[in-house]
Protein backbone atom coordinates (compact mmCIF):
# COMPACT_ATOMS: atom_id res chain seq x y z
CA UNK A 1 0.00 0.00 0.00
CA UNK A 2 1.26 3.37 -0.50
CA UNK A 3 0.88 6.45 1.36
CA UNK A 4 0.76 10.03 1.45
CA UNK A 5 0.75 12.22 4.45
CA UNK A 6 0.13 16.31 3.76
CA UNK A 7 1.09 18.26 6.63
CA UNK A 8 2.49 21.44 7.62
CA UNK A 9 4.72 19.59 10.54
CA UNK A 10 6.40 16.79 8.67
CA UNK A 11 8.06 15.95 11.91
CA UNK A 12 5.07 15.35 13.54
CA UNK A 13 4.81 11.95 11.48
CA UNK A 14 8.41 11.23 12.69
CA UNK A 15 6.94 7.93 14.29
CA UNK A 16 5.97 5.94 11.15
CA UNK A 17 9.30 5.04 10.70
CA UNK A 18 9.84 3.35 14.22
CA UNK A 19 8.63 -0.41 14.95
CA UNK A 20 6.42 -2.80 12.83
CA UNK A 21 5.98 0.35 10.19
CA UNK A 22 9.19 0.75 9.70
CA UNK A 23 10.18 -2.29 9.06
CA UNK A 24 6.87 -3.04 6.78
CA UNK A 25 8.48 0.12 4.67
CA UNK A 26 11.84 -1.89 4.50
CA UNK A 27 10.22 -5.02 3.30
CA UNK A 28 8.28 -2.87 0.88
CA UNK A 29 4.92 -3.71 2.26
CA UNK A 30 4.36 -0.16 2.36
CA UNK A 31 5.22 2.74 0.96
CA UNK A 32 4.99 6.17 2.91
CA UNK A 33 5.99 9.55 2.36
CA UNK A 34 5.35 12.63 4.23
CA UNK A 35 5.18 15.78 2.45
CA UNK A 36 5.23 19.46 3.81
CA UNK A 37 2.45 21.62 2.74
CA UNK A 38 4.29 24.97 3.43
CA UNK A 39 6.60 23.99 0.31
CA UNK A 40 3.79 24.75 -1.72
CA UNK A 41 3.45 28.18 -0.08
CA UNK A 42 2.85 31.12 -3.05
CA UNK A 43 3.30 34.62 -1.41
CA UNK A 44 6.77 35.62 0.69
CA UNK A 45 5.38 35.08 4.35
CA UNK A 46 4.66 31.41 3.22
CA UNK A 47 1.30 31.77 4.16
CA UNK A 48 -1.61 28.81 4.22
CA UNK A 49 -3.77 30.43 5.82
CA UNK A 50 -6.22 33.42 5.95
CA UNK A 51 -9.47 34.42 7.73
CA UNK A 52 -12.75 32.83 7.09
CA UNK A 53 -15.39 34.59 4.62
CA UNK A 54 -18.27 35.77 6.38
CA UNK A 55 -15.97 36.28 9.47
CA UNK A 56 -15.55 34.42 12.92
CA UNK A 57 -13.01 33.30 15.01
CA UNK A 58 -9.71 31.39 13.54
CA UNK A 59 -8.19 30.55 10.42
CA UNK A 60 -8.92 28.49 7.06
CA UNK A 61 -6.16 27.04 5.02
CA UNK A 62 -5.79 28.20 1.73
CA UNK A 63 -6.95 26.25 -1.41
CA UNK A 64 -4.52 26.98 -3.69
CA UNK A 65 -1.67 25.48 -1.68
CA UNK A 66 -3.86 22.68 -1.20
CA UNK A 67 -4.70 22.04 -4.71
CA UNK A 68 -1.27 22.84 -5.31
CA UNK A 69 0.09 19.54 -3.11
CA UNK A 70 -2.71 17.66 -3.92
CA UNK A 71 -2.91 17.63 -7.87
CA UNK A 72 0.58 15.38 -8.04
CA UNK A 73 -0.05 13.00 -5.72
CA UNK A 74 -4.05 12.10 -6.65
CA UNK A 75 -4.70 10.06 -9.70
CA UNK A 76 -7.76 7.06 -10.34
CA UNK A 77 -6.29 4.60 -7.53
CA UNK A 78 -6.48 6.89 -4.92
CA UNK A 79 -8.32 7.46 -1.53
CA UNK A 80 -8.27 11.23 -0.10
CA UNK A 81 -9.11 11.41 3.70
CA UNK A 82 -9.71 14.56 4.81
CA UNK A 83 -9.38 14.77 8.80
CA UNK A 84 -11.52 16.95 10.80
CA UNK A 85 -13.63 16.56 13.69
CA UNK A 86 -16.59 16.93 11.83
CA UNK A 87 -15.96 13.98 9.53
CA UNK A 88 -17.53 10.29 10.09
CA UNK A 89 -16.48 8.57 13.17
CA UNK A 90 -13.38 6.52 12.57
CA UNK A 91 -13.57 2.73 13.89
CA UNK A 92 -12.43 -0.35 13.42
CA UNK A 93 -14.74 -1.42 10.35
CA UNK A 94 -13.65 1.49 8.13
CA UNK A 95 -9.95 0.67 9.01
CA UNK A 96 -10.81 -2.98 7.31
CA UNK A 97 -12.48 -1.19 4.56
CA UNK A 98 -9.20 1.13 4.29
CA UNK A 99 -7.01 -1.19 4.47
CA UNK A 100 -8.16 -3.10 0.96
CA UNK A 101 -7.40 -0.08 -0.92
CA UNK A 102 -4.51 0.79 -2.74
CA UNK A 103 -3.27 4.20 -2.31
CA UNK A 104 -4.19 6.67 0.47
CA UNK A 105 -3.46 10.65 0.70
CA UNK A 106 -4.28 12.21 4.17
CA UNK A 107 -5.07 15.63 4.72
CA UNK A 108 -3.95 16.85 7.83
CA UNK A 109 -5.72 20.50 8.49
CA UNK A 110 -4.27 22.74 10.99
CA UNK A 111 -6.69 25.63 12.36
CA UNK A 112 -10.34 26.03 11.57
CA UNK A 113 -9.70 23.78 8.67
CA UNK A 114 -9.27 23.50 5.04
CA UNK A 115 -11.05 25.87 2.46
CA UNK A 116 -14.12 23.12 1.79
CA UNK A 117 -14.08 24.04 -2.06
CA UNK A 118 -10.86 21.49 -1.77
CA UNK A 119 -13.09 18.64 -0.90
CA UNK A 120 -16.04 19.71 -3.03
CA UNK A 121 -13.17 19.99 -5.92
CA UNK A 122 -11.96 16.33 -5.56
CA UNK A 123 -15.54 15.24 -5.49
CA UNK A 124 -16.60 16.63 -8.72
CA UNK A 125 -13.40 15.38 -10.23
CA UNK A 126 -14.89 11.69 -9.15
CA UNK A 127 -11.96 11.02 -6.61
CA UNK A 128 -12.98 9.25 -3.63
CA UNK A 129 -12.94 11.20 -0.93
CA UNK A 130 -13.62 10.62 3.08
CA UNK A 131 -13.66 13.44 5.89
CA UNK A 132 -12.83 11.19 8.93
CA UNK A 133 -12.77 12.39 12.84
CA UNK A 134 -11.22 9.61 14.86
CA UNK A 135 -13.25 11.16 17.49
CA UNK A 136 -15.67 13.57 19.40
CA UNK A 137 -13.14 15.61 20.63
CA UNK A 138 -11.16 18.68 18.41
CA UNK A 139 -7.19 17.91 18.07
CA UNK A 140 -4.61 20.71 17.29
CA UNK A 141 -4.85 19.57 13.66
CA UNK A 142 -5.50 16.35 12.01
CA UNK A 143 -1.28 15.01 12.26
CA UNK A 144 -2.32 12.99 15.48
CA UNK A 145 -5.48 11.16 13.75
CA UNK A 146 -3.50 10.45 10.94
CA UNK A 147 -0.54 8.76 12.56
CA UNK A 148 -3.79 6.96 14.46
CA UNK A 149 -5.60 5.68 11.78
CA UNK A 150 -2.40 4.89 9.62
CA UNK A 151 -1.16 2.27 12.77
CA UNK A 152 -5.01 1.28 12.91
CA UNK A 153 -5.28 0.28 9.01
CA UNK A 154 -1.60 -0.67 8.49
CA UNK A 155 -1.45 -3.29 10.92
CA UNK A 156 -4.42 -5.07 9.18
CA UNK A 157 -2.67 -5.69 6.00
CA UNK A 158 -0.66 -9.27 5.38
CA UNK A 159 2.80 -8.84 6.71
CA UNK A 160 2.67 -5.97 8.66
CA UNK A 161 2.10 -7.70 11.77
CA UNK A 162 4.94 -9.65 13.40
CA UNK A 163 2.48 -12.38 14.66
CA UNK A 164 -0.85 -12.62 11.93
CA UNK A 165 -1.77 -15.03 14.74
CA UNK A 166 -3.40 -11.66 16.65
CA UNK A 167 -5.38 -10.68 14.05
CA UNK A 168 -7.30 -13.74 13.31
CA UNK A 169 -7.78 -13.90 17.31
CA UNK A 170 -9.58 -10.44 17.29
CA UNK A 171 -11.68 -11.30 14.02
CA UNK A 172 -13.39 -14.14 15.79
CA UNK A 173 -15.42 -11.55 17.34
CA UNK A 174 -17.51 -8.95 15.37
CA UNK A 175 -15.59 -5.87 17.22
CA UNK A 176 -12.08 -6.95 17.66
CA UNK A 177 -11.31 -4.46 20.04
CA UNK A 178 -13.38 -6.07 22.76
CA UNK A 179 -11.06 -8.59 24.35
CA UNK A 180 -10.98 -10.84 27.35
CA UNK A 181 -8.17 -10.03 29.94
CA UNK A 182 -4.82 -11.74 29.33
CA UNK A 183 -2.27 -13.38 32.10
CA UNK A 184 1.63 -14.33 31.78
CA UNK A 185 3.85 -15.50 34.42
CA UNK A 186 4.35 -16.15 37.37
CA UNK A 187 0.95 -17.47 37.86
CA UNK A 188 0.96 -15.52 41.17
CA UNK A 189 1.76 -11.95 41.52
CA UNK A 190 1.55 -10.11 44.82
CA UNK A 191 -2.01 -11.78 46.31
CA UNK A 192 -3.42 -12.45 42.63
CA UNK A 193 -3.39 -15.65 41.38
CA UNK A 194 -4.04 -15.97 37.29
CA UNK A 195 -7.41 -17.40 36.81
CA UNK A 196 -7.47 -21.44 37.70
CA UNK A 197 -9.49 -21.89 33.73
CA UNK A 198 -6.15 -20.95 31.95
CA UNK A 199 -3.64 -22.92 33.79
CA UNK A 200 -6.33 -26.22 33.27
CA UNK A 201 -5.04 -26.54 29.89
CA UNK A 202 -8.97 -27.27 28.85
CA UNK A 203 -9.00 -25.33 25.90
CA UNK A 204 -12.72 -25.84 25.75
CA UNK A 205 -13.12 -24.24 28.87
CA UNK A 206 -10.57 -21.80 28.28
CA UNK A 207 -12.07 -20.52 25.05
CA UNK A 208 -15.50 -20.46 27.08
CA UNK A 209 -14.10 -18.74 29.67
CA UNK A 210 -12.74 -15.98 28.00
CA UNK A 211 -15.72 -15.39 25.68
CA UNK A 212 -17.71 -14.91 28.93
CA UNK A 213 -14.99 -12.23 30.13
CA UNK A 214 -15.11 -10.83 27.01
CA UNK A 215 -18.74 -10.01 27.03
CA UNK A 216 -18.74 -9.08 30.70
CA UNK A 217 -15.96 -6.42 29.73
CA UNK A 218 -18.21 -4.96 26.82
CA UNK A 219 -20.96 -4.55 29.27
CA UNK A 220 -19.17 -2.63 31.89
CA UNK A 221 -17.13 -0.52 29.45
CA UNK A 222 -19.20 0.53 26.34
N1 LIG B 1 -8.59 17.47 13.64
C1 LIG B 1 -8.95 18.04 14.82
N2 LIG B 1 -9.63 17.19 15.58
C2 LIG B 1 -9.75 16.03 14.87
C3 LIG B 1 -10.36 14.77 15.11
N3 LIG B 1 -11.01 14.50 16.25
N4 LIG B 1 -10.29 13.83 14.16
C4 LIG B 1 -9.64 14.08 13.00
N5 LIG B 1 -9.04 15.25 12.71
C5 LIG B 1 -9.09 16.21 13.63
Amino acid sequence: MKIDVVTIFPEYLAPLQLSLLGKAQDQGILDINVHDLRSKAIDNHHAVDDTPYGGGAGMVMLPEIWGQALDPLMNQDSDLIILTPAGKRFDQSMAAKFSQVSHLVFACGRYEGIDDRVRMHYEENNYRVHEVSIGDYVLGGGEVAALVMIEAITRLIPGVLGNPQSLEQESHNDEGYLEYPNFTKPAQWRDLQVPEVLLSGNHKEIEKWRAEQAAERAKKNR
